[in-house]
């Protein structure tokens, strides 16, 4: 059993450097832009094209959670079935499908970009997977009881919503540029009449959902972090549409949260 505590162990600090980390996140991402997309600048080192960077980037929550999963013997136990297979039906689309779909014209994103995501999510799929897989009591919090719990239901609910408004809200932005453009434009369908970024509230929602369907520190860790991340990176976009279209871009929309923020 000494080696499940050195896995706790891991699990303790890595959760507390995840939860302290967003804080300097949405500071740093108000302050600065992250890199990439409309954002990216000189100052941030080399770049490289989207698609592989988004592999790269994504690559270690696919992976890292597969580890836990068959090191906590993930397979014996239904409700962590249902577990992996909600985390990995969003990471095998996000990891090896979406850097496919993305447009020619999409823009590079600097190096540090697709670094930094793999190391936030190799720490995010260790400690998810901990809580969900190989804690001590996750086998008795964790038995077919769960699925009628309203933590399930309700936070499958959201996942599923989420997923929805994320899905739709990407494929508005896709459906923008004709093969061979590179520029911009308003989107106007969906969310996107509510908010500048819809994308990342689904995103957040999914999240969140996690958070509720597994009750759970390390869901709820993902889903702070999630805010931190997008919340500035909504502000940021909806700053930039302001500027770049003017009085053409209608002045009700929000950043990410309809009505709130
Ligand atoms: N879990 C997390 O913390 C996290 C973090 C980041 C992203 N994500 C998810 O990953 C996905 C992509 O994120 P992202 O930050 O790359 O989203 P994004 O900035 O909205 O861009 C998505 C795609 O749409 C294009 N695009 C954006 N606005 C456009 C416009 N006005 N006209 C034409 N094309 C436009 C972009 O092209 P360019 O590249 O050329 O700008 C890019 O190809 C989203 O679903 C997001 O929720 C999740």
């Amino acid at each position: 059993m000494e080696h499940l505590s050195d896995y706790s162990h891991a699990y303790q600090i890595l959760l507390v450097f995840q939860l302290v980390s967003s804080i300097f996140v949405v500071l740093f991402l108000f302050y600065k832009s992250a890199p990439y997309g409309k954002f990216v600048t000189k100052g941030f080192g080399p770049v490289m094209p989207a698609r592989p960077g988004w592999v790269i980037m994504e690559f270690p929550a696919f992976a890292v959670i597969l580890v836990m999963f068959y090191l906590g013997r993930g397979w014996e136990n239904p409700a962590m079935v249902v577990f992996i297979c909600i985390w990995e039906f969003h990471y095998i689309y996000r990891t090896f499908v979406y850097p496919l779909r993305l447009s020619k014209g999409s823009r590079p994103m600097a190096i540090a970009i697709p670094l930094t995501g793999a190391l936030f999510n190799s720490v995010n799929g260790y400690i998810n997977g901990y809580e969900m897989f190989l804690s001590p009591d996750a086998a008795v919090k964790y038995d077919l009881s769960w699925f009628l719990t309203p933590y399930f239901i309700v936070g499958t609910g959201l996942f599923v919503a989420g997923w929805i408004i994320n899905q739709h809200s990407d494929a508005v932005l896709r459906s923008l540029r004709k093969p061979g453009e590179t520029g911009y434009k308003i989107p106007n369908r969906g969310l996107h009449k509510w908010v500048a970024s819809p994308n990342y509230f689904g995103e957040f929602m999914e999240w969140l959902g996690w958070a509720v369907l597994t009750a759970s520190w390390a869901g709820l860790a993902f889903a702070v972090f999630t805010f931190a991340n997008l919340g500035p990176r909504a502000y940021k976009n909806l700053q930039w549409y302001r500027e770049k279209f003017g009085d053409e871009y209608p002045s009700s929309r929000k950043a990410m949260i309809p009505f709130v923020f």
